[in-house]
């Protein structure tokens, strides 16, 4: 669990320290932020970024409130159409690394800038859980978990980091912490981005023309990529046909990114040895779905990497001080992109 409170809370960002929890807090009636969300989160959230800065405004989107004086929403899987009530937004912010449900809400106000999350402890917390995956599928630790119900005694092939090279599918702000994290371990890393990334020890290639050769010698695939109109399905057979034969796939970044049926069928050809995901089309997923039933499958409940309140409030309420101020927001996300 992330530690809660803290003396260096917020020093990380931007080096601005009035974030602190253990000095006065700075207070701003004149800022109000709602909160769009539809999990259980909301108090979480106002309790975090009240602590920072009591005199803010936060409010629930579902509790009474003045729409009309609202300047930040800040969300995060909000219900379509719920953004378009506040006629004075000054921008949206996503409490995640992930912008994609903004774009897809097609009542969203157009020309309103985007801000996403870009936090250490985010980008560690998906390293962890990557190579997390990729350990228990070097070592077997998913089989001997079901061969342990069937009571099998059956130990299987020795397998070595030197064995593997993980290629990553993204070298932004999570992919290039997993990159550096790998390497330490001793792992032959490569990366694949859109655009041409330099990062030492990492084999990197870029664009479409790079990336079958990328593909083909990724032995462990890990998925990081932004979920755009362009990224959508890329995970599919063509994908899988690539890959070297018993690679294994990791999606941590967003279900639109794979084509479920592809996989099965690629996992059951024998092609692809198995898959961790994360994330999926529709979450929870539905227990009719048949990634339940494939033993080769390992799932968890989109818990790869989670915003910690305490680790981005602060970059949160800086950035709205900086708008405040007249001064460009960061982590400002470009519509072409869509990332
Ligand atoms: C999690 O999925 C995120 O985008 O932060």
């Amino acid at each position: 669990m992330a530690p809660q409170g803290g003396v260096l809370k917020g020093i990380r960002y931007f080096g601005l320290t009035f974030f602190t929890n253990n000095h006065q807090p700075t207070t701003n009636s004149n800022m109000s932020i709602v909160i769009i969300r539809q999990d259980d989160k909301i108090e979480l959230w106002k309790k975090a970024i009240k602590s920072v800065d009591p005199g803010i405004k936060v409010f629930s989107y579902l509790e009474p409130h003045n729409k009309e004086e609202v300047e930040v929403a800040l969300v995060w899987k909000h219900p379509k159409g719920t953004l378009s009530p506040y006629p004075n937004l000054k921008y949206i912010a996503s409490s995640g690394a992930g912008v994609d449900f903004i774009f897809e809400d097609e009542t969203t106000p157009e020309k309103l800038p985007i801000t996403r999350v870009v936090d250490t402890m985010l980008a560690s917390d998906m390293s962890e859980y990557v190579i997390a995956a990729i350990f228990s599928y070097l070592k077997h630790l998913n089989i001997y978990k079901t061969d342990q119900f069937h009571r099998i005694w059956k130990p299987r092939p020795y397998h070595r980091i030197s064995d593997f090279t993980v290629g990553i599918m993204g070298l932004g702000a999570l992919g290039t912490v997993l990159a550096k994290d790998l390497i330490r371990f001793g792992f032959k890393t490569q990366g694949w981005a859109n655009s041409q990334k330099e990062l030492q020890g990492v084999k990197t290639f870029h664009g479409k023309n790079e990336f079958d050769v990328f593909l083909s010698t990724s032995q462990i695939l890990v998925c990081l990529l932004p979920l755009t109109v362009e990224t959508t399905g890329i995970l599919n057979a063509t994908l899988f046909h690539r890959l070297p034969k018993g690679a294994y796939v990791i999606n941590a970044a967003r279900g639109g990114h794979l084509v479920d049926l592809d996989l099965i069928e690629y996992i059951e050809s024998g092609h692809i040895s198995g898959a961790t995901l994360d994330v999926f089309h529709e979450e929870p997923l539905p227990t009719s779905h048949p990634f339940w039933e494939s033993e080769k499958i390992n799932m968890t409940p989109h818990y790869a990497s989670v915003s910690d309140t305490d680790s981005v409030v602060p970059q949160i309420l800086a950035n709205y001080r900086r708008m405040k101020k007249g001064q460009p927001l960061l982590n400002l996300v470009s519509e072409i992109k869509g990332y």
